[in-house]
Order: C-alpha cells, then sequence, then structure tokens
C-alpha cells in the first residue's frame, strides 16, 4: 500500500488530465517523476508543482524505445520503489506517421511504449505498486497485423484499437503482476476538454468540445486510485469515475490479451525482463 508520500511515475503530465493529475497527487503530497518530452510545458508544470523537491521530470519519447529504456534507467537509479505508473499520455493523428523504431506512431505512443515502460519497472513496482492505464471503452478490434500495415491504416480505427489494446494489456497484466504482487486497472475519464483530438474531423471536434468536462473530477478519481487502500485490494479493474464498469466483450478475450501480449513483446524485444 502505498505510504504517505507515494512514488509515482506520471506519463502525459503536460495534457489536459495527466497536468491536472499530477497536481492533485502533489496536493497529496505525492513524489512525482513526470515522464515526458522536454519542453517549456514541462518545466512550467515542475516548476509549479514542486516543492520541497518532490517533483522531477524524466525525459522520454514514448513513441522511441530506446528513449524509454533511457528513462526507465534513470527511474530506476532516482528511487527503490515505484508505487504507482500512471499511464495517461496518448497521441491522435490522422496521418500515417512512422517512429524511427518502424512502427506507426499511435500503436507505437498509446500501446508499445506504456507495454515496454510498465515492463522495465516490473522491479520497483513490485510489492504493492500500481499500474493505471487510461483509456476509454473501445471495442475496436485490435489486429496487429492491420496495425503494422501502412496501407491498411485508418485514423479513428488505428486509434480505437489502441484504447483497446490498452484494456487488454492492462487485464493480462493484472494476472501476470499477481506474481509480484502488482495491481492493474484501467480508467476512462468521460469526455474531457483537451487538444487530444485536434487532428479530428471538424464535427468530432465540436461534439467533444460541445459535451466535454474538465479535467478536475478525472484527476480527483486518479490520485484516488493511487493513493487510497481499497484500490490496492482488487486488481484487474475496469472504471469510470470512482465506479467499477464493464469493459467491451471483446476486450475481455484472454487468448487474445495473451497474443496480443506476446506480440507486443516480440515487437518491443523484451526478450527475459517484464512481468
Ligand atoms: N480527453 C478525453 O475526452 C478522453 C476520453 C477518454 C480517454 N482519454 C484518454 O486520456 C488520456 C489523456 O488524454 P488528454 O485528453 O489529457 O490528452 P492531451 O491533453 O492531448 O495530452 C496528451 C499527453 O500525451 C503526451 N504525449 C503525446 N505523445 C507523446 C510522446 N511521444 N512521448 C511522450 N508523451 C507524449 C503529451 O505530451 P506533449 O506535451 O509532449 O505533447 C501530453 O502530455 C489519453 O490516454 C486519452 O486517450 C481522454
Amino acid at each position: 500500500m502505498p505510504g504517505l508520500n507515494p512514488v509515482v511515475v506520471i506519463t502525459g503530465a503536460t495534457g489536459a488530465i495527466g497536468s491536472a493529475t499530477a497536481e492533485q497527487l502533489a496536493r497529496r503530497n505525492a513524489r512525482l517523476l513526470l515522464l515526458g518530452r522536454a519542453s517549456n510545458r514541462m518545466d512550467a508544470i515542475v516548476q509549479r508543482l514542486d516543492r520541497d523537491n518532490k517533483v522531477s521530470s524524466v525525459e522520454a519519447d514514448l513513441s522511441s524505445l530506446a528513449s524509454i529504456r533511457a528513462a526507465a534507467r534513470q527511474i530506476s537509479r532516482a528511487v527503490p520503489q515505484v508505487d504507482a505508473l500512471l499511464h495517461i499520455a496518448a497521441v491522435f493523428t490522422t496521418e500515417y506517421e512512422e517512429t524511427k523504431d518502424g512502427f506507426e506512431l499511435m500503436l507505437a505512443t498509446n500501446h508499445l511504449g506504456p507495454f515496454l515502460l510498465t515492463n522495465l519497472l516490473r522491479d520497483r513496482l513490485a510489492g504493492t505498486g500500481r499500474v493505471i492505464m487510461v483509456t476509454a471503452p473501445s471495442s475496436t478490434r485490435v489486429d496487429m497485423k492491420q496495425l503494422l500495415d501502412k496501407n491498411r491504416f485508418k485514423p479513428l480505427r488505428t486509434f480505437g484499437a489502441t484504447k483497446a489494446a490498452n484494456l487488454m494489456f492492462t487485464f493480462e497484466l493484472a494476472r501476470r503482476a499477481k506474481r509480484w504482487d502488482v495491481r492493474a486497472h484501467a480508467y476512462h475519464p468521460g469526455l474531457v476538454r483537451s487538444e487530444l483530438m485536434r487532428e479530428a474531423s471538424r464535427p468530432v471536434r465540436f461534439l467533444t468540445r460541445f459535451v466535454s468536462r474538465p479535467p478536475t473530477r478525472a484527476a480527483e478519481d486518479l490520485a484516488d486510485l493511487v493513493t487510497s487502500p481499497a484500490f490496492g485490494r482488487t486488481t484487474g479493474w475496469f472504471f469510470k469515475g470512482g465506479r467499477r464498469i464493464d469493459p467491451p466483450k471483446s476486450t475481455l478475450d484472454v487468448d487474445a490479451q495473451r497474443e496480443l501480449w506476446r506480440h507486443s513483446a516480440e515487437l518491443v524485444e523484451l526478450e527475459e525482463v517484464g512481468f
């Protein structure tokens, strides 16, 4: 169970939900390691939240496997224990973009990056650590062949598949991580005002802006998932607000979860480390 000053690694802390969550956790006296790309926004948030040297940044591009490996080493050197790892970062693009590792950008940033980072931090999370994946109730089929094929790229489909992959990864992780006494939960924030869908079509942008809310509630929920003892007794749950919800049926196929794990491990060259 996290103590009075939980050590929390957060991705996406420069974004709408991530920055509000970092702020909420700083208020609860967490020691925060904000993992993300170097930017003025990152510097500003560290400066704003840092009291008593408890908030720092760890430079990492989640679309780059080498960058994630370097960041995981830096975190492992900096802290002996990670009480929670919060995956909040994500990207949406309308054009096919290929990363240095040869993957489509959304697949790399939204799924493969978090997959690798979580596995590399296994020994720091071991012994009551919590992994919390921010995602959405996506029922898009996760077809790796399609996701890896440039000619079959469809922006919303690819994005939806990465969000479904987040759920499948969380459920498989929850089973595997029991051996290390690590918990895994997924969280859906509902529609929150942000720039995430800035490249989406006008009607999608209009709709999301019109019905979305500020990130305050999501930040409080996420801080509760990190700090509340209640969530340390369960694993493999999907939440919206403080409530457990049913994930889409398609994400619950255990064989498909295992296959996604196996394929992801192969793509990021996980080899012997990891859950
Ligand atoms: N907003 C919603 O309505 C909604 C609904 C359901 C689920 N969600 C989920 O909530 C999470 C946060 O969304 P948001 O709305 O807060 O998005 P956002 O404001 O656009 O924030 C996205 C964050 O991801 C980071 N990021 C993107 N690419 C990165 C990379 N290659 N390396 C490192 N960091 C990277 C961004 O960092 P930079 O500053 O470096 O760009 C930023 O901090 C996402 O997982 C999203 O799928 C959101």
